[in-house]
């Protein structure tokens, strides 16, 4: 197993040559944001009332119904179909939990994180509504929020501080971050290479018994909360709730080396 990391690791440096100068590499342009990440629009917000909950309503039995359901329980007549017996089933909104937060494990999500779910989708699982006004996609936050009143009322959920910021793309960063996946145990799931092929892999269950397999890391494109530095980053230290995707807390204290975890799941794209 060892061998077989090592030279994967190898690899992976060689092709970082290839890749140092190409725009990939910029982290420029992240520098020093905190989260959540940037999507346009996240201004443009219309009040939270009676009216805009209304409103969300119908945009949800137009957009989200076949899959989320009447009742918002997850069990619209595509939901089914969606994957049968071998994927997440679409959010049950009365009850929670949220994968893709910017706030600790076990916390709701911001309207932010809910607001950029909406319009980047979930790949292979959710469409992306970026086709929806802004204030539109909005509005169906404010409706599903209003699915779990005694959970959303009143909740000041407060973001992870964001240690630092995306470190270069370097070799010296890779093999630190190598470093880091094998200490943190990503790879009891992940699999040396990243292919979602380690031990715990098989029997990885998400809270409602469906199979969840870890992430093919060599697959960023299938990343369903982004794969960009921030992406990377927010997914490691919150972790994916309710599913197999453990948060943490390892990182506490010293959570600007998580960019070069980052910075080591990103080179296995290159590395394939
Ligand atoms: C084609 C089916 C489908 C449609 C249409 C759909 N969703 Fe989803 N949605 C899903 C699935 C499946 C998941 C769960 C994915 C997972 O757990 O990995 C999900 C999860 C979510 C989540 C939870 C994200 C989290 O953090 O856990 C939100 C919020 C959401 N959907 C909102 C919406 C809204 C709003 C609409 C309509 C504008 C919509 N969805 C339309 C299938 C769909
Ligand atoms: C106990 C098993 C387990 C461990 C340990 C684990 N993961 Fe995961 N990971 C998963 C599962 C399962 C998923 C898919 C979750 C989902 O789709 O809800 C996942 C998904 C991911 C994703 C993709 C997220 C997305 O947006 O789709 C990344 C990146 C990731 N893990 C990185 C890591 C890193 C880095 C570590 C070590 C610090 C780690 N994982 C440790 C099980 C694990």
């Amino acid at each position: 197993m060892r061998n077989i990391q090592h030279i994967a690791l190898g690899l992976t440096l060689t092709g970082l040559l290839f890749i140092l100068h190409s725009p990939q590499s910029d982290a420029k342009g992240s520098q020093g944001k905190t989260m959540p990440i940037k999507i346009g629009q996240y201004n443009d917000r219309p009040p939270e009332n009676e009216a805009s909950i209304a409103d969300g309503r119908l945009i949800y039995e137009r957009a989200c119904i076949y899959c989320h359901g009447n009742e918002g329980t997850g069990k619209g007549p595509v939901a089914f179909f969606l994957s049968r017996d071998t994927g997440p089933r679409p959010r049950d909104f009365t009850l929670g939990p949220y994968k893709f937060r910017s706030t600790e494990s076990g916390e709701l999500p911001l309207d932010e994180d809910l607001f950029r779910t909406i319009t980047r989708g979930i790949v292979g699982y959710m469409p992306g509504f970026v086709g929806l006004d802004a204030p539109d996609r909005w509005k169906l936050v404010y409706y599903i929020k209003s699915l779990a009143p005694e959970d959303f009322e009143d909740a000041q959920p407060e973001p992870i501080k964001v240690a630092g910021s995306p470190v270069p793309l370097t070799a010296m960063s890779v093999k630190r971050g190598y470093e880091l996946y094998q200490v943190a145990g990503c790879w009891e799931c992940h699999g040396g290479s990243g292919k979602g092929d380690g031990e715990k892999a098989p029997d990885l269950k998400d809270d409602s018994g469906m199979p969840l397999p870890p992430a093919n890391l060599t697959m960023p494109n299938s990343f369903k909360a982004g794969s960009q530095p921030e992406d990377l980053y927010r997914t490691i230290l919150t972790g994916l709730d309710g599913g197999a995707m453990p948060s943490h807390d390892r990182f506490k204290g010293h959570e600007e080396d998580v960019w070069d975890l980052v910075n080591y799941i990103r080179s296995f794209a290159i590395s394939k």
